[in-house]
């Protein structure tokens, strides 16, 4: 596992915007796993001033988020099809169908699950897995718990999830309690990974990927130590703790 320790969230975003031009112009079709959240703005946002200065081409490129909300439209402002929208893909020139976002009104959500590993698998799989962390140490909506589940799958959000996420909603009433997220093997399965975190509220999870030895279902995010290829940028704050 590789660590990078940049002094604040500009500079994390911008190294990490760094290793995107280069991946995407050594291969212009490059599939991306994309996460949303606050984590990943600057970068998005480094992006498209990017894409503007002719410095990078999204016209090849296919993306699969991680994660959506059940029960919300894609119109809807909570929703990541939304976030997504607004924050990059209005402004890039990436093809609509090359997008993929799970659809949290799906009929029959099951085979909505099944077929967007399909559709994954179909893709050639994906390349570069953009990860951000929970607080309690989550990955994509991959909760802490007695297991954790390998494919797109139906999760059930850790109340602490449901307060942390209550600032994108008018009430914390308002946050959805289900979303389709990918699961551990979906992401596992990613050929390189960046996790990227940021604020002292990230140092516990973070600390405790970097520190200790163990995979386990309590900390989803320590199975990225058995991942080959995972690039971890923090701040000095998600470092440090200060
Ligand atoms: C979002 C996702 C989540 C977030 C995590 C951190 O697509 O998969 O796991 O990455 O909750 O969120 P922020 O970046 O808002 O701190």
């Amino acid at each position: 596992m590789k660590l990078i320790i940049s002094k604040d969230y500009d500079e994390m975003s911008e190294l990490a915007c760094r290793m995107y031009i280069d991946e995407i112009n050594k291969n212009p079709e490059i599939v991306l796993g994309l996460a949303t959240g606050s984590t990943p703005k600057g970068l998005y946002k480094r992006l498209i001033a990017e894409y503007k200065n002719n410095n990078i081409d999204f016209s090849k490129v296919v993306t699969f988020n991680l994660d959506e909300y059940i029960g919300l439209s894609e119109e809807d402002e909570s929703s990541y099809r939304c976030f997504m929208n607004e924050n990059l893909f209005n402004h890039i020139n990436i093809k609509s169908e090359n997008i993929n976002i799970p659809n949290g009104k799906a009929t029959d959500l099951e085979k909505f699950c099944e077929d967007y590993d399909r559709r994954i698998e179909e893709s050639g799989g994906i390349d570069l897995m953009l990860l951000g962390l929970g607080e309690d140490g989550h990955i994509a909506f991959n909760e802490p718990g007695e297991y954790l589940n390998t494919c797109t799958n139906i999760a059930n959000l850790a109340q602490s999830t449901i307060e942390v996420n209550s600032r994108f909603f008018e009430s914390i009433d308002d946050v959805p309690k289900t979303a389709i997220t990918m699961g551990m093997a979906g992401i596992l399965k990613s050929k390189k990974i960046i996790l990227m975190a940021n604020g002292v509220n990230k140092h516990k999870p973070i600390n405790a990927l970097l520190n200790e030895k163990r995979v386990t279902t309590k900390l989803p995010v320590s199975f990225l130590r058995i991942h080959p290829n995972v690039t971890v940028i923090v701040d000095e704050k998600a470092y440090r703790g200060r």
